[in-house]
């Protein structure tokens, strides 16, 4: 079973970073209509208003330009004003994220809302877009570390832009171990259904979770597993919370490591988990690694698709993670039928409000 090509596949979607959602092809409905008679009657009637009330509406121009400034001091604002700013109990939790998934971000920032943990949340923006829309709707919750990833080329899932775009995590990620602050890394594409952090037991220096889909006892150790088919481990880099010790740092500056010793190649046209894991057993001796209980953090591949094990664990699953799948609409259907896609009907729980 070729279980590495299901991994990490919410990254495929960036393949498509302008997806066709309902409310685009809505948009261009209304484009249409402009031309309409009904399109045009609203513009006339649209022009009288503006017309009437422009007087007492002060000056728009200098309303936007005013909005365009305030926002554009972000573009200074540095990653350790940032996690100063949002660290709490010196946690903080971040996310990368670029702007066709600001719908999975407000999905995964409504259910971390529901657990009481989204003050501690740093978005790390991929682009100026979404830089400039999380700290409008949450001011300081966003940061943008230079240089910003090139959109045309960092969307194409197993393109070299792509992986010099998810090279960057470890990147930040030590940056954050280095400023002396706790971090948990999470891709959007997951939804909490209870609190994780009862989970960061002990004082251990990396925890993290297993990708793949076999179901384990429910007493499996927590030491990092034996190496699979491809003679590494198959564990997830999409959720990862460490400590600033020297231990979880040596994790960081190995996974960049290995990110340069084993480039991206067409024949590869790898992601950065490979050598998250090769990072990982490379430190084992050295580093205090935790793996995280199954029951409560199981990959998509067992979460979306083991009904029995679902029910035989209930009430124990605490973080689901939506991989093993393709497809950006596929996802969002996947999250809606098992009753996990929050932003239709609870936008109003996220700190962005409906976006
Ligand atoms: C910070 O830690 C204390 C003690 O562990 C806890 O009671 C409190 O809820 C934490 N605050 C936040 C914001 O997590
Ligand atoms: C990716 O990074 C490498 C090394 O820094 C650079 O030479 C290359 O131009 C980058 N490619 C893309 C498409 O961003
Ligand atoms: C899990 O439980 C089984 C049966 O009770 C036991 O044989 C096994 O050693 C346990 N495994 C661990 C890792 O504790
Ligand atoms: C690291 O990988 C090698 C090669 O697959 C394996 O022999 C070794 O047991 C692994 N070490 C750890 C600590 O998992
Ligand atoms: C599904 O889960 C059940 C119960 O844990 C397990 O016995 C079974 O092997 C799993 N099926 C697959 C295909 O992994």
């Amino acid at each position: 079973m070729s279980s590495f090509l299901h991994q990490r596949q919410q990254q495929q979607l960036l393949a498509n970073p302008y997806p066709i959602s309902p409310r685009s092809s809505s948009n261009n409905q209304r484009q249409i209509s402009l031309f309409s008679r009904t399109g045009l009657l609203i513009l006339l009637s649209l022009m009288v208003v503006l017309g009437v009330f422009f007087p007492w509406m002060g000056m728009p121009e200098g309303l936007f330009s005013s909005r365009g400034g305030s926002l554009s001091k972000w573009r200074d604002y540095s990653l350790a004003q940032a996690v100063s700013f949002v660290a709490k109990n010196g946690t903080v939790i971040v996310c990368a994220v670029s702007q066709p998934y600001l719908p999975f971000l407000n999905n995964w920032l409504i259910s971390i809302s529901r657990h009481k943990h989204q003050e501690k949340v740093l978005v790390i923006a991929e682009d100026y877009a979404t830089l400039y829309k999380v700290n409008q709707k949450w001011p300081g919750h966003a940061v943008l570390i230079p240089p910003a990833p090139d959109a045309q080329t960092a969307h194409k899932f197993g393109s070299q832009g792509f992986f010099n775009f998810t090279s960057r995590r470890p990147r930040h990620l030590l940056h954050i171990l280095e400023l002396g602050y706790n971090v948990m890394y999470n891709d959007v594409d997951m939804v909490w259904l209870a609190d994780p952090f009862p989970y960061l037991q002990g004082y251990h220096d990396v925890y993290f979770t297993d990708d793949m889909a076999a179901v384990k006892p429910v007493n499996h150790s927590h030491d990092l597993p034996a190496p699979g088919k491809k003679g590494r481990t198959y564990i997830c880099s999409c959720m990862i919370f460490m400590r600033p010790t020297v231990g979880a740092k040596l994790v960081m500056k190995k996974w960049i490591e290995e990110l340069q010793v084993q480039p991206w190649s067409k024949r590869t046209k790898s992601n950065d988990q490979p050598a998250f894991n090769w990072a990982l057993n490379k430190t084992a001796g050295q580093v205090d690694l935790y793996l995280l209980p199954q029951a409560a953090f199981p990959s998509g591949g067992l979460y979306f698709k083991n009904e029995t094990w679902v029910q035989e664990t209930k009430g124990m699953h605490v973080i689901i993670h939506n991989n093993y799948i393709t497809g950006f609409e596929k996802k969002i259907k996947r999250f809606h039928d098992f009753g996990l896609w929050l932003v239709d009907d609870h936008a109003l729980e996220s700190p962005l409000g409906r976006l």
